[in-house]
């Protein structure tokens, strides 16, 4: 890997993990998650990055994929159980990192087992390692406190400009038996949860991504899709900063773009049984034989 190319990776994690702990800082009851979103998204830009995708604050038996709404009135509560994965892109070059907080108190025994799975699951990482081997760790830590992992979600490749690139890592063993790349980035993402293990998709939609060009007929929806394929690329966005720019009515326009093809939703995921989630998530470089945590 060139030098240019490795600081950009490592530059991108660095302010992931910033980004994170602002999220972390402002984690407290009475904040509302629409300041916390913004200002994640205020120190990704102070520090002359992009999100990598709009960051993700998702409460309780929400999993992941919730980030707020536009005009959000969701607030805090003492006790919240909140994720926050957030990501920066320097240049196409990403990261993604997760963290959850219990809002105004300790640690709880979930959080504690999914960051000791992600803290186990770092320690083997390693260029060629079978992803089997990933998820049987992940799974041993969250069972051994009792909880159950979340089977069908997991870790990633990541490329430039492609967030979810292919290479599921699992967190469970026994499902996918496949070496890790031997260069470039990972992340790698345990979920623990007091449910059975697994996400459904609710009805609610907050992020999209463009997926190509199609024919709209709305000089508007035409407009919008312009703009969020020069602004955004093929990195996921949020209904919210669109409708910031264009106005409400751009809401129709992103459905018709979504029945056109043009544009893809990712729905809002929960816990099947409505158990609690926790996660961790960091990225991970592999550079010839060195593993760097880039959002350490
Ligand atoms: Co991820």
């Amino acid at each position: 890997m060139d030098s240019k190319e490795k600081e950009n990776w490592l530059l991108a994690g660095r302010i992931g993990k910033e980004a994170r702990e602002t999220g972390i800082k402002l984690a407290v009851p009475g904040s509302t998650l629409i300041s916390i979103a913004e200002a994640i998204e205020g120190k990704i830009k102070d520090m002359g990055a992009k999100p990598s995708f709009p960051p993700n604050l998702s409460i309780n038996q929400i999993a992941a994929h919730y980030t707020p709404r536009f005009q959000d009135d969701i607030t805090l509560k003492k006790g919240d159980v909140l994720k926050i994965d957030v990501g920066a892109s320097v240049d196409g070059f990403l990261s993604d990192t997760a963290a959850t907080v219990a809002v105004g108190e300790r640690d709880t025994e979930l959080i504690t087992a999914a960051r000791d799975a992600l803290q186990a699951a770092i320690e083997i990482a390693r260029p060629g390692l079978d992803v089997n081997e990933i998820g049987r760790v992940i799974e041993n830590k969250i069972k051994s406190r009792g909880f159950s992992p979340i089977v069908n979600l997991g870790g990633h490749g990541v490329g430039r400009y492609d967030l979810h690139e292919e290479g599921f890592i699992p967190n469970i063993s026994g499902s996918y038996s496949r070496p890790l790349k031997k260069e470039g980035a990972i992340a790698i993402e345990p979920f623990a949860t007091t449910g059975g293990g697994y996400v459904v998709d609710s009805s609610e939609v907050q992020i999209l991504g463009f997926v190509e060009t199609r024919p709209v007929r709305s000089a508007m929806g035409r407009e919008i899709l312009g703009f969020i394929e020069k602004e955004y690329n093929s990195l996921p966005f949020a209904k919210r900063w669109i409708i910031g720019k264009f106005g409400k009515v751009a809401e129709l326009e992103l459905r018709s773009l979504v029945s056109a093809g043009a544009l893809t939703e990712f729905n809002v995921l929960k816990e099947r049984d409505n158990g609690l989630v926790a996660q961790f998530e960091h990225t991970l470089l592999f550079d010839g034989e060195t593993v760097t945590v880039t959002t350490a």
